[in-house]
């Protein structure tokens, strides 16, 4: 298939580009590079612009003959929605409404859209299921239900057929280690604890050591990028063979805390990570666990990196190749 991946040179955009190209679809990245990287896009064209650009998208899906489009280019992080929520609002619902409508005119077919778990805001369940109450409780999770809901009337309206994948916490990198997570400021945890073991950082912070969990450290479920890549891919394959638009949760199911993290980075390493704990972080909930049986069944995805350890030790081999990133 004739793929457009807008935010493919970002950290799972890269890695799905990659796969895609493994199972020998055509691909072209739109980028424009505010968080990407130019040399996380390899072995396809790069146009670096922006997805709120209507005609470029015009020119692009007619110049490629694009049937799908992959939808990863947009703003992630929970505590800067909190406070910047106008930026998160225009770059996720403006911007991506743009693409909606660039898409409906257009003779491309098929949407995948990467939404996220931040949609349910605090569970009353664990593991979380997709009929779960989507109540975000930050504006990121509340733009990527806002262009949910968009796609639920598109699809009414003007027959748009789309895949909306709730990640949970995107981790690792591809084993071949020379694409990974490259963040400026980096926020995450599993990059900033690998950080932390290179020396690169005094001390990895733990937000919040008060919350209603074993050992009062958050919990949330790991999932490997290239699992998620191998999501996005089937999810279009399906549609394209006739299914009807989906929403899918995607994380391993298994929950760890921050503290769980800590440790299987340590063991990975072979050395200790210093800690120090500070304040609770403005919008995290305490637990976030995937209940993914649904994209199981009827998918039959089956993630290939279960264990925490086994994904840390993939973000591990790229972090101590590259300490400075896509720079090195
Ligand atoms: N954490 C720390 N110290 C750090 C960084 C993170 O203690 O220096 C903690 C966080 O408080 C959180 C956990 O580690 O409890 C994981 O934090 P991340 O920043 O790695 O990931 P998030 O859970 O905040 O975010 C991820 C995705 C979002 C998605 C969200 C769902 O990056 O896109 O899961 O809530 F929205």
């Amino acid at each position: 298939m004739n793929i457009l991946v807008t935010g493919g040179a970002g950290y799972i955009g890269s890695h799905t580009v990659r796969e895609l190209i493994n199972r020998n679809h055509r691909v072209v990245v739109l980028d424009n590079l505010s968080k990407g990287h130019r040399a996380a896009v390899k072995g396809v064209e790069l146009i670096e612009g922006e997805t709120a650009d209507r005609d470029l998208l015009k020119k692009l899906f007619a110049k490629y003959d694009v049937e799908a489009v992959m939808h990863f280019a947009a703003s992630s992080l929970v505590g800067e929605s909190v406070r910047q929520p106008s930026g998160y609002y225009r770059n996720n619902v403006v911007n991506g409404l743009s693409l909606l409508d660039a898409i409906v005119e257009s003779s491309v077919r098929y949407l995948v859209f990467s939404s996220t778990a931040a949609v349910y805001g605090e569970p009353r369940e664990v593991p979380i299921p997709e009929e779960h109450p989507a109540v975000p409780t930050n504006p990121y999770g509340a733009t990527k239900l806002a262009l949910e809901g968009a796609m639920r009337w598109y699809e009414d309206a003007y027959g748009l057929r789309y895949a909306s994948l709730r990640y949970f916490n995107a981790a690792g990198a591809d084993p071949a280690g020379d694409i990974g997570e490259d963040h400026e400021p980096e926020t995450h945890l599993i990059p900033l604890v690998l950080k932390t073991a290179l020396g690169l950082m005094p001390c990895l912070e733990i937000f919040g050591s008060d919350y209603p969990t074993p050992d009062g450290t958050c919990v949330r479920d790991y999932i490997h990028v290239n699992d998620l890549a191998d999501a996005h891919i089937l999810a279009l394959e399906a549609m394209a063979a006739g299914a009807p638009s989906k929403v899918y949760n995607l994380g391993n199911g298994s929950g760890y805390s921050v503290l769980d993290v800590v440790r299987a980075a340590e063991y990975v390493v072979g050395r200790p990570v210093k800690v120090s704990y500070a304040e609770r972080r403005q919008g995290d909930p305490a637990v976030l666990v995937a209940g993914s049986d649904k994209i199981k069944g009827e998918l039959n995805w089956r993630p290939r990196f279960a264990g925490l350890r086994d994904i840390i030790e993939t973000a591990w081999l790229w972090h101590r190749g590259h300490p400075g990133g896509f720079r090195d």
